[in-house]
């Protein structure tokens, strides 16, 4: 017997096999009761992108390694600990061997193709959009996975085209609190902080050494190292025993320059004026290197536990230049679908309990029930008939009994149409609406129109 539990093993009898091959951890299946919501999200998401203005880049899963190490940081947690990487050995003489990785994140891809393409040298302003799966190997728990979906977008151009402007930077934050607003997310924290420009950085990164000196010992090995090579990355750990004394680190907004202060300022003033409320967080340095100026989260409290970030992203002055392009000032941001997923689930759950009705499911237009095996073939031509007149239809078995159509029908369907000898012999239907439990014949001609309006 296969039990319900027992999903991986062989059905039908078959005799025992080898073990079940599972996905591998941190990895998921989206099944068709899940993918809908996704499709939604992401429907909406390139709606509102469209009304922006972005267009979409899809780049590769893979990059050379170099991308990552020098655009994210070699430090990072993400190009120290977590990527999925691996010798690409050369197949002919002309080949040279590489070391790839599956893409953590895609900024550095887009920047890439920005440099790659020339995308400057029209001296627009590039605003693009992608959505896919992203790779880290992170130690997997809910709102965490080895294989995530982001959809991002990213702002960037010559200085020129107006890239820099802090308006630039609101208009991504206010496109964001719109989006999440639009799927219906309830209760969205903006937190936001400028962590300056390159000599702000080089500034505070000093004094971060110069404070880490006299307490280095007592750091965890990690720690230990970052104080040296990149103390701005001690502000991103999670070592509990270390938190005391990051706590009691120098505060970034203590180190900008008057730049980086009004620049700031700017984008304050153009949230207000757009009336985004947001919260400052000294703290947030976000776990890349890139950043420069503005830097933010979308944070939320239902359904994410302790993964609470649903969206990160800010400003990157310096990326291009880093990865060997021409100056190029951008900004942009990527959200965790899957966390977005979580919490729209979560809520619709809650709304449900408050209602106290079960979550709505979405269900076919009809289902199409041949009443013997000889009506067979005209309901697979009935169902073709009313799917290319645009309804969604699912067909049974004449071997079915009636019973068995209903129930199945009353599952998946709104409507059920039976079809006996008589009714194709008359050319017509007869209809069935569950909802109010009304019973007709119906002429074929006018069928997908009654169909339509149940
Ligand atoms: P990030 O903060 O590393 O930024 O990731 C952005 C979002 O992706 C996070 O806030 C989280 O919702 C989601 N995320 C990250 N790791 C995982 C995971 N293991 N499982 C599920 N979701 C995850 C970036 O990736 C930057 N490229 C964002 C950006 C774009 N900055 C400028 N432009």
């Amino acid at each position: 017997m296969t039990s319900g539990k027992d999903k991986g093993a062989p059905q039908g009898g078959a005799r025992p096999s080898r073990t079940a091959i599972k996905a591998v951890r941190g990895t998921r299946d989206l099944l068709p009761d899940q993918t809908p919501l996704w499709n939604r999200v992401e429907a909406t998401a390139r709606a509102v992108f469209a009304r922006y203005g972005f267009g979409e880049i899809r780049t590769p899963i893979f990059e050379p390694t170099e991308l990552f190490a020098r655009g994210v940081g070699e430090e990072t947690d993400i190009v120290s600990k977590e990527m999925f990487t691996w010798e690409d050995r050369a197949r002919a003489a002309s080949e040279k061997a590489q070391s790839l990785t599956l893409r953590p994140e895609s900024t550095a891809g887009v920047v890439r193709a920005y440099i790659e393409h020339q995308m400057g040298e029209t001296g627009a302003l590039q605003k693009l959009y992608y959505i896919g799966p992203q790779f880290r190997r992170e130690r997997p728990q809910r709102g965490r996975y080895r294989q995530f979906w982001q959809i991002g977008a990213e702002v960037i151009g010559p200085p020129s085209s107006g890239s820099e402007s802090p308006l630039r930077d609101a208009e991504v934050l206010e496109m964001l609190a719109s989006l999440l607003d639009e799927l219906g997310v309830r209760g969205w924290t903006l937190e936001l902080n400028s962590v300056g420009n390159t000599e702000d950085r080089a500034r505070y990164n000093q004094a971060l050494r110069e404070a880490l000196a006299p307490v280095k010992d007592r750091l965890c090995p990690d720690n230990q190292r970052r104080a040296e090579t990149n103390p701005l990355r001690v502000l991103d750990s999670k070592d509990e025993q270390d938190q005391e004394i990051i706590n009691g680190l120098p505060k970034i907004a203590d180190y900008l320059g008057a730049e980086s202060r009004e620049h700031f300022a700017q984008v304050r003033a153009v949230l207000d004026a757009c009336g985004v409320k947001y919260h400052v967080n000294p703290r947030l340095v976000r776990g890349l290197d890139y950043y420069t100026r503005t830097t933010f989260e979308f944070t939320v409290q239902t359904g994410l536990g302790t993964q609470n970030a649903l969206l990160g992203g800010g400003r990157y002055d310096g990326l291009s230049e880093m990865l060997g392009g021409p100056k190029a000032p951008g900004i942009g941001f990527a959200i965790g679908e899957d966390r977005l997923i979580l919490v729209l689930q979560e809520q619709a759950k809650q709304d449900a309990e408050a209602a106290g009705v079960a979550a709505s499911e979405e269900k076919l237009d009809v289902y199409v029930a041949p009443l013997g095996v000889a009506q067979n073939a005209a309901a697979l031509a009935l169902a073709r008939e009313l799917r290319r007149d645009g309804l969604s239809v699912e067909v049974g078995d004449g071997t079915f009994k009636l019973r068995k159509s209903f129930d199945i029908a009353d599952r998946v369907a709104r409507n059920i149409v039976l079809l006996g000898e008589d009714e194709v012999a008359g050319n017509s239907a007869t209809v069935k609406t569950f909802a109010t439990g009304e019973q007709r014949k119906v002429g074929r001609g006018e069928l997908a129109s009654v169909l339509r309006l149940q």
